[in-house]
């Protein structure tokens, strides 16, 4: 997304296909080259966190470092930020001092704030409607074994929350069959989906696990409650009985089907310890690639 020349990294559904296409590239030739460079000479990113992460944190200060920049962490315990000053103020703030924003938060109206009264990039670390950075991580990740993307058969199972939204985004850019099999009262954004419609994008919402898999070259899960949601864990344990991703679900899919998740995991709830333990896991391989992924969206974003 651009405003008035400065570049943002919002959602997937904002790049072009070949925009986000060109980004996998990129981020699998930095990887493979361990890509170095002093593009963020000079720079420095705030990453605004107002959740925990290990991951998204870590990686996006390894990724800004390699790039030869610097970074500051910002949460809202150590900052006027939980004391309520108006984001309005702090992105003006902000923007004097550095050059990007990385903010993880709640409701992804707060970016469009930061972007609004701010005057440098912000890119999405994680809100609650969608997770593009892990999302696309996972793409490279699936692009490294399956570079014919259109190919694919992807399933979601179990909630339909930040991480399936940025799947039906990714499903609409680079063409693969996603099929989510979400409990009632737990789909994905409406939006979204009709939005996939309307792009003839081959995604189906269906409530029975096994359909999902039936097929699959990759079964994607995530944990059943999200960050923020952690009083809703009980009910959300009822409402997801059954959407435990378990070697008996691995078996409908393709024979080298791989399991996926973002990670951190809850073995024994969305997935038995036995898959998340088996050759067929490929967990750690998708968190290696958000600090790639990161790059070259930086890149992209920075150049
Ligand atoms: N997958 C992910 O975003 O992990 P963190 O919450 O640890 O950043
Ligand atoms: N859906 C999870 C993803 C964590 C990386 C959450 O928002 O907590």
């Amino acid at each position: 997304m651009e405003d008035c020349m400065v570049k943002h990294f919002i959602s997937i559904r904002d790049l072009t296909p070949e925009n986000a296409l060109s980004l996998v590239r990129r981020a699998k030739a930095m990887k493979e080259a361990r890509h170095f460079s002093t593009l963020l000479q000079g720079k420095v990113l705030v990453l605004i966190f107002e959740k925990a992460s290990t991951r998204t944190r870590i990686s996006f200060e390894v990724g800004v470092r390699r790039l030869g920049g610097q970074c500051i962490l910002m949460t809202p315990a150590e900052s006027q930020l939980g004391r309520s000053e108006p984001l309005e103020d702090t992105a003006r703030v902000l923007s004097r001092y550095n050059d990007g924003m990385i903010v993880r938060t709640f409701g992804e109206e707060k970016l469009h704030q930061l972007m609004q009264y701010g005057s440098i990039p912000v890119i999405n670390a994680l809100t609650n409607e969608g997770h593009p950075c892990q999302v696309m991580s996972d793409v490279l990740t699936m692009y490294e074994r399956h570079p014919d993307l259109s190919a694919l058969n992807v399933a979601w199972i179990g909630d339909g929350n930040n991480m399936a939204n940025s799947w039906i985004e990714a499903s609409i850019r680079f063409s693969f069959a996603l099929t989510l099999a979400c409990p009632q009262g737990y789909d994905p954004d409406p939006a979204l989906l009709d939005l996939a419609r309307e792009k003839n994008a081959r995604v189906t919402l269906c409530r029975d696990p096994r359909q999902a898999a039936a097929g699959a070259h990759y079964i994607n899960t995530d944990v059943w409650a999200s960050m923020g949601q952690e009083s809703e864990q009980r009910a959300r344990e009822k409402a997801f009985a059954g959407y435990c991703v378990d070697a008996e679900l691995m078996r409908l899919a393709q024979p080298d089907a791989k399991f996926m998740h973002c990670l951190p995991a809850h073995r024994g709830e969305e997935v038995t310890e036995d898959v998340f333990e088996s050759p067929a896991s490929i967990v750690f391989d998708q968190a290696e690639n958000r600090l790639h992924m990161q790059m070259a969206i930086m890149e992209w974003v920075f150049s």
